[in-house]
């Protein structure tokens, strides 16, 4: 959203990655995993979230390839663990790898599921949940991450501006449908607060204030 000067600075002084970080993310284009995984920034501000209401137990809808993942682990306490599914058997191989190279695969589950069915088997509370997986379902996704988020508890969701798609009027495909519909619930729905922060493609934050 800022200059790429400005852009990179930030990302330098704020969200610097370590070596294990810059190989995860060599390792998605290797792979050729599709270049969709959340910026340096955006998972620093994640983590910082998590941090700050102290987040022991989290859930991530689409995990890719595990970069995400590896942000919001380290925002963890020792005893703190990360539930995260993926659908694509590709993309859950290249992130088993990522966390054993990171040392988290003892606070990671990784389910290799469609999302729905899985968190409709979850039981909550989540003390956070990540949105990042596809996008057309996310109405229903939002039903159920609310059922899991305990009050107090961060809702979370990639993608907010769909690459400018949202506002496009005569875009009506369904992942933009979708989009449309989690945005107008999350703004609207009195259980929550919430905001966009602009950084990447659009991060929507919100805090579950009341059951
Ligand atoms: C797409 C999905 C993402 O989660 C993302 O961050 C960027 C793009 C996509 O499906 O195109
Ligand atoms: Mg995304």
């Amino acid at each position: 959203m800022s200059e790429p000067e400005v852009e990179r600075y930030v990302t330098e002084l704020f969200a610097p990655e370590d070596a294990v970080l810059a190989a995860v993310r060599a390792s998605h284009r290797e792979s050729d995993l599709p270049g969709i995984h959340i910026s340096p920034q955006e998972g620093k501000i994640i983590h910082v979230l998590l941090r700050a209401i102290g987040a022991r137990r989290v859930l991530e809808v689409g995990t890719l390839g595990g970069y995400s993942a590896i942000w919001i682990v380290r925002a963890l306490p020792a005893d703190g663990t990360l539930i995260t599914i993926e659908a694509s058997e590709k993309h859950a191989a290249v992130a088993l790898d990522a966390f054993e190279s990171a040392g988290v695969s003892d606070r990671v589950e990784l389910i290799r599921s469609k999302a729905l069915d899985t968190m409709r088997a979850l039981t909550g509370p989540f003390d956070a949940i990540f949105l990042d997986a596809d996008k057309a379902p996310l109405p229903r996704y939002y039903a159920e991450a609310m059922r899991l988020l305990r009050v107090g508890g961060l809702l979370l969701c990639d993608n907010t501006f769909l690459d400018g798609r949202i506002t496009r009027a005569s875009d009506m495909s369904s992942d933009v449908q979708g989009m449309r519909e989690f945005n107008r619930l999350a703004a609207t729905d009195a259980r929550l607060t919430a905001a966009v922060v602009p950084v990447r493609d659009g991060l929507m934050v919100a805090v579950k204030v009341t059951d």
